[in-house]
């Protein structure tokens, strides 16, 4: 299965040193943004699905009474909590098709660059299955068309991406 590549302890270590750039704060406040114009704050719970060592995680803190971590992989989560001593973050091991909360609970139910590793027509129907009415479903992920950056490799590490993705059938 895909995920298993997050399996491995050292991935997970080396995950967290070069996962650049970590999610952006004006995408995380404008996620709030959205999430103001369908419910009154203060917002109870949000769940981060495929969190990995929990950068993302971490962002949605300040704003939420408590947020959940969820993912699949031990070795992911014993890296975030091992980076954590935010108090109001917990974190659960579960597949994001499977997910061990009551109907209506999160305000907020996130997944940061990791929905494609689900099985997406599962993992929609819990995401709706537990948000509260009005929440709000944040899938979020880089764009392909973005600039590498690598020393003097910058500009031709962007070419290569950017043709990759240009070719037919990829
Ligand atoms: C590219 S990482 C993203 C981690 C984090 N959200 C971030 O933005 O840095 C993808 C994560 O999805 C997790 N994952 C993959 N398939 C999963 C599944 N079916 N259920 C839950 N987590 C899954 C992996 O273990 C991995 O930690």
């Amino acid at each position: 299965m895909a995920h298993r590549r997050f399996e491995v302890k050292e991935h997970a270590a080396s995950y967290l040193r070069s996962r650049v750039p970590p999610p952006p704060q004006e995408l995380i406040t404008e996620i709030l943004g959205f999430l103001e114009n369908m419910k009154e704050r203060p917002f109870d719970l949000a769940v981060d699905i495929g969190c990995g060592s929990g950068q993302g995680t971490l962002l949605l803190a300040p704003h939420f009474t408590q947020v959940i971590g969820t993912d699949i992989s031990p070795a992911q989560l014993e890296v975030a909590l091992a980076n954590s001593s935010t108090p109001n973050i917990f974190y659960r091991q579960c597949p994001a098709e499977e997910l061990p909360f009551a109907d209506g609970g999160p305000d907020l139910v996130t997944s940061m660059t990791a929905a494609h590793w689900f099985d997406r027509p599962w993992f929609l129907q819990e995401a709706d299955r537990l948000l509260k009415p009005r929440g709000c479903l944040a899938l979020i992920s880089y764009t392909l068309d973005m600039d590498l950056e690598y020393g003097q490799h910058s500009h031709t590490l962007t070419d290569i991406c950017h043709q990759s993705t240009e070719t037919p059938g990829k």
